[in-house]
């Protein structure tokens, strides 16, 4: 059967920049791929290109077989883009149906008003729609007539927390049904909540990728924290640093660590050892790297 999405040797420039250069990537069935990088790192570019949106400068994109941007692909995928605008004078409804009607998949519009809150806006006119409004039928727009693939642009910038958190219980339950979705975020706790694969781009180029359980295996390292009483301050071999009312430290032998702790004496409380986050694991890779 066709993945989902197979696409090799993208580039895109515009005039002198070069949005994107040599990203290749492919998805299969029930993975989410985070695709992450500081602002201008061709994140949108990349989405444009493998939706159909812009034509590469060169590379090939195949959506289940289908060229990018034929109908064949558009009736299989979803699109939240980065910046959604909508008729005004339209009502969620009316898009939801539209798009609806051009998938391949089942209607689902009841699916997503519910899973993403819209039952209040769901017959008014888009006028005056707030910006985590207009975001949530964005969001509902790409997950409705059930495409096998979607691709997110930054979905939850300016939601509220509530709506976040509903995004990924959607997001995972949808995946955990075989969809396939790429997603852009600068939110990386969002990434590790719903993918399973990373690619970092950076100015256009891939400068990190893989599979999150695997980045996180290459790393032994372990975050500590803890509270102290009051006046006192943790040995400096520890190299913690207080965030949050809370003493952290980043060790490569965490048990080690603790045998030290407990060998001199330091009276911690409340503490607790965790992997790496991906921002961390990042940082890290980053920091080896330019050595
Ligand atoms: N239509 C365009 N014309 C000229 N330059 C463009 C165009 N679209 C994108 N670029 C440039 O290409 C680069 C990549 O932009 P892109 O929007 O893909 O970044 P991004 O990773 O999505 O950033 P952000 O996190 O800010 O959304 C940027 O330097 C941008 O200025
Ligand atoms: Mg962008």
């Amino acid at each position: 059967m066709d993945r989902p999405l197979e696409a090799s040797g993208l580039a895109k420039r515009f005039g002198p920049v070069r949005a994107v250069e040599g990203v290749s990537l492919g998805l299969d069935r029930g993975q989410a791929l985070g695709l992450l990088g500081p602002n201008g790192a061709g994140k949108s570019t990349t989405l444009a290109l493998l939706t159909g949106l812009r034509p590469p400068d060169s590379g090939r994109v195949r959506i289940f077989g289908h060229p990018a941007g034929s109908a064949a692909a558009r009736a299989r995928m979803g699109v939240t883009p980065q910046a959604a605008g909508f008729p005004d004078q339209l009502t969620p409804r009316e898009v939801l149906h539209y798009a609806a009607a051009r998938r391949a998949g089942l209607p689902g519009v009841d699916g997503v008003i519910t899973a993403f809150g819209l039952e209040r806006l769901i017959d008014r006119r888009m006028t005056g729609f707030s910006g985590g409004e207009v975001r949530r039928v964005a969001l509902a727009l790409a997950f409705v007539g059930q495409p096998g693939l979607v691709f997110l642009d930054e979905p939850t910038a300016g939601l509220d927390s509530v709506a976040q958190e509903a995004f990924r219980v959607v997001a995972r339950s949808y995946v955990e049904g075989g969809g396939a979705m790429i997603l852009t975020s600068h939110h990386w706790d969002e990434i590790e909540a719903v993918c399973d694969r990373i690619l970092m781009i950076d100015q256009g180029r891939p400068v990190l990728e893989g599979r999150l359980g695997d980045l996180h295996a290459r790393m032994r390292a372990r975050r500590l924290a803890f509270t102290l009483p009051e006046g006192l301050a943790p040995p400096g071999w520890l190299q913690a640093r207080k965030e949050g009312g809370r003493w952290q430290a980043e060790s490569d032998d965490s048990d080690a660590s603790l045998r030290r702790m407990v060998g001199e004496g330091l009276r911690f409380d409340d503490l607790t050892i965790e992997p790496l986050a991906l921002k961390d694991i990042i940082a890290r890779i980053g920091q080896e790297n330019r050595v």
